[in-house]
């Protein structure tokens, strides 16, 4: 009887740790594949100008006129050390702030917009916001 009860007792500690770790290997999963996303997003669509480091020196960046700027110390230049989210996002999008004459900037909310598909019922305004979110918390993520 004793035994029994020590079994079951061992059982249910080896069923929760067995639990704890599936749930931490699903949440740390989910956090690589938000961060990586945003990753990608960025080096497919950005890097070639705001360089691999986001430094601002991409292979592209010689060839515009104007400078292509660092959005590793939007931070800490910006805005006293608050990343600023929502100039970023809009910045990004391109939709919404008129950005500075001649910017080479792609609009991207038109772009993410214009290129997405729906396979479970989302719009496609709701893609491009989704891209340009993962994006936007990559920038975040990688400030100096
Ligand atoms: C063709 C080159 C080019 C590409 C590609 C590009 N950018 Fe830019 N980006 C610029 C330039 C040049 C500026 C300077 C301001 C302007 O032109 O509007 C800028 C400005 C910005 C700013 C504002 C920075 C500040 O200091 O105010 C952000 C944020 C930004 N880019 C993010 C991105 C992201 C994210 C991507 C990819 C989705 C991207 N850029 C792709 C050239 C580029």
């Amino acid at each position: 009887m004793k035994s029994e009860i020590q079994w079951e007792g061992r059982y249910a500690m080896r069923k929760a740790v067995l639990t704890l770790a599936t749930s931490l290997a699903v949440f740390a999963g989910a956090a690589f594949a938000q961060d990586d996303s945003g990753r990608y997003e960025y080096m497919v669509a950005c890097a070639g100008c705001h360089g691999e480091s986001a430094l601002g020196d991409g292979p592209l960046a010689e060839l515009l006129k104007i400078d292509t700027p660092n959005l590793t110390t939007l931070a800490s230049e910006k805005s006293d050390g608050t990343f600023p989210f929502e100039y970023v996002l809009w910045m990004v999008d391109g939709r919404k702030i008129i950005r500075a004459h001649g910017s080479a900037m792609p609009i991207w909310g038109e772009r993410y917009q214009a290129s997405a598909t729906s396979q479970r019922g989302e719009t496609a305004e709701m893609v491009a916001r989704g891209r340009m979110l993962s994006l936007v918390y990559y920038l975040e993520s990688i400030q100096q």
